[in-house]
């Protein structure tokens, strides 16, 4: 069985041939199963999840046993974009260096006045947007997370790793959400859903059904295991504040979730989120890869999953 894995397509107007060449590119590995571990959107409309669904048709992937995806942060937190045009990936890129100190104001003052119009029961909308345009390769969930199982022993575990955190709120209700969440964002700095938590307990119970005993489990997940620091250290070249942008990119439970994954021995854990293609290790040796995107690392990642191994190797692109 070979899957192929890929992340963070960040679909959006203009970007139509680079993902048709990254699935062509990917097709010719010859893939039993492709997965696709979120941000296959860049502001997650529904015009951009439709043309994804296109595209993956055109190439031959849409279908339940070709073919599994996650939502990514991109895919659940479109509410941010809703007022501003497609180009505007990131809409904080207009309080960036070169604009003059008042439109960086008014821009700043707009952006959070739209972003108050955003409560959790949108959110919970956007997560089931999500599940009706890819359903039929969701086998029709409306929550996560979910198992599918390809041939006789491998099971696939996908979780959501997306959470809202209320933001700018103050209430009680809200403050102990946020200290039940452990994830404290007066903020409201987790506007993009760049730091994400899952809900631990609930992989737990679904890891204990008996019919996933005798299965190789592998876990798919959109934000990353690794700890700020090595993130940060990682990062250390590239950017003039890697700390801060570890901190942001951050998953909230990630000890918690590690333990959980290996206490139920996972062979394999994939996600994507940091745009970069990567292999690592969970504490007990439990293999972890990281998924690019076409963005950002132009490469996929080959896995062939044979009776007693799991081989994987990162592809070049270029
Ligand atoms: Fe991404
Ligand atoms: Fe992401």
């Amino acid at each position: 069985m070979r899957l192929v894995h890929i992340s963070d397509l960040h679909y959006k107007q203009g970007s139509k041939n680079r993902v048709l060449e990254l699935l062509e590119r990917v097709k010719k590995a010859k893939p039993d199963h492709l997965v696709i571990t979120g941000d296959l959107t860049g502001q997650g409309r529904e015009s951009q999840f439709k043309a994804v669904k296109e595209i993956l048709k055109d190439t031959g992937f849409y279908d339940y046993d070709r073919l599994t995806v996650i939502p990514g942060n991109h895919d659940l937190f479109g509410f941010i974009y809703r007022h501003y045009s497609d180009d505007d990936e990131n809409p904080l890129s207009q309080l960036g260096d070169g604009v003059p100190l008042r439109d960086v104001i008014a821009n700043l003052i707009s952006f959070l006045a739209h972003f108050t119009d955003f409560q959790e029961e949108d959110y919970e909308q956007t997560i089931t947007t999500f599940c009706k345009h890819y359903s039929e390769i969701l086998g029709g969930i409306t929550e996560f997370p979910f198992t599918k199982k390809l041939g006789n022993n491998i099971a696939l575990i996908g979780l959501d790793t997306n959470h809202f955190v209320p933001q700018f709120s103050f209430t009680l209700k809200d403050c102990v959400k946020a200290v039940r969440l452990r994830s404290f964002d007066p903020l409201g700095m987790n506007v993009t859903g760049a730091t994400g938590w899952t809900d631990v307990p609930k992989f737990k119970r679904l890891c204990q059904d008996h019919s996933l005993t005798f299965q190789r489990k592998i876990v798919l997940l959109h934000h990353h295991l690794k700890s700020r620091t090595v993130v940060a250290q990682e990062l250390e070249d590239e950017l003039r504040h890697p700390d801060i942008w570890a901190g942001e990119m951050r998953l909230d439970n990630r000890v918690a979730l590690s333990n959980a994954i290996k206490s139920c021995g996972a062979k394999l854990v994939l996600h994507g989120h940091l745009h970069w293609n990567d292999d690592y290790q969970l504490s007990d040796g439990t293999p972890v890869l990281c998924g690019g995107g076409t963005e950002y690392d132009k490469s996929y990642n080959m896995i062939d999953i044979r009776p007693r191994s799991i081989k994987y190797e990162i592809k070049s692109l270029r």
